[in-house]
């Protein structure tokens, strides 16, 4: 019940402007700013930076330039300029080169034609140098489309794309069987938005359970999957799934969130495990930063005490 009260209460506040602009005055500007422990910076320098602390630590990355619902079609031609810099900052800062986009950043609720468009260009840079595309998965009216723009261009052929099924939707367990039929890469997440009966469970119990069983179908059957998630009950539920069927630890990997349970992420490098971290990163954090205050009413004990700090 809680969790799903403090989503409902985080979604709301996510929509204040005044809240927007309070935070967005006090989150970032310093590098103990209460914003900067969930999203490395504002500028792709800073993210980078923050991708080479983790290589170092033995982890992987994927950087992600925030933004969602993009509704004019310039705002989301800025937003895909935006990635191509990134693309273009990332190669030659020599990382790894792996990155997180949302569809609706692209342009999705304002023309689905336009923001595939700027996919596809994004995807043109992308491809020949290596970069793996992960599509992030958002709220509910997006499922559909976004599985569909994510199908339509593996039937053109891209092959370094993947995408994100959430566990807490009723469909996922059929839209897994269907990826893991084309070969498709995906990352499993519990799901982050607040969503309503007709389509996803409303218990943890039931989301939690749904994870455990989608995470061993993926194992079994899928194309090196994402266990993302930083539940230590659903890892431990990977790696025994994992132990007892001979899968081995190069055939999957772990995710999780940029500054949350940086314990946990470095028990798993520490047993041998891939993890990957979700580098979020630009000025457009807010919405990111709600949703994980949502997930951990905790959390917002912290962001005062920061608040008051950076006030006084
Ligand atoms: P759960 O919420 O049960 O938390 C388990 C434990 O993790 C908690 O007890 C706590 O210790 C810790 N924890 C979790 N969230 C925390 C927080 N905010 N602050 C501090 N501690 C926290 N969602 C989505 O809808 N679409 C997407 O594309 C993605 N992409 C994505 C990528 C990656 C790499 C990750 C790890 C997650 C996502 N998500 C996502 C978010 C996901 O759906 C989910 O909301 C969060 O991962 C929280 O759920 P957990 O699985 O961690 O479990």
């Amino acid at each position: 019940m809680l969790p799903a009260l403090s989503k409902a209460f985080f979604h709301a506040l996510s929509r204040s402007g005044t809240l927007k602009k309070v935070a967005s005055r006090y989150g970032m500007r310093r590098p103990t700013s209460f914003a900067r422990r969930f999203i490395a910076g504002e500028t792709a320098a800073e993210a980078i930076e923050a991708a080479r602390a983790l290589d170092a630590r033995g982890m992987t990355h994927t950087l992600d330039l925030l933004g969602e619902s993009v509704s004019s079609l310039e705002g989301a031609e800025a937003a895909t300029r935006a990635y191509l810099a990134t693309i273009d900052a990332v190669m030659a800062a020599g990382i790894e080169r792996n990155i997180s986009l949302k569809l609706t950043q692209l342009g999705l609720e304002a023309d689905k034609a336009s923001a595939v468009d700027n996919l596809r260009k994004i995807l043109e840079r992308a491809d020949p140098a290596g970069f793996f595309v992960r599509i992030d998965m958002e709220d509910s009216p997006y499922t559909e489309v976004t599985l569909n723009v994510f199908e339509t261009l593996w039937q053109y052929g891209h092959r370094q794309i993947g995408v994100v099924l959430q566990s807490d939707l009723y469909r996922s367990e059929r839209d897994l069987q269907h990826l893991n039929a084309l070969g498709a890469r995906v990352r499993l997440v519990k799901g982050a938005y607040r969503e309503p009966k007709t389509v996803a469970y409303q218990r943890k119990a039931d989301v939690d359970a749904a994870y455990a069983r989608m995470l061993k179908v993926l194992l079994t059957d899928g194309t090196y999957p994402a266990i993302a998630t930083h539940d230590p009950v659903m890892i431990n539920v990977a790696r025994e799934w994992a132990r007892t069927h001979n899968i081995g630890q190069d055939r999957f990997e772990f995710q999780m969130l940029y500054g949350i349970r940086r314990d946990l992420q470095t028990t798993l490098v520490n047993d041998g495990y891939r993890v990957r971290i979700y580098v979020p990163f630009g000025r457009e954090w807010f919405p990111y930063f709600m949703r994980r205050l949502g997930e951990r009413p905790a959390n917002v004990l912290f962001v005062l005490r920061g608040i008051t700090a950076e006030r006084g």
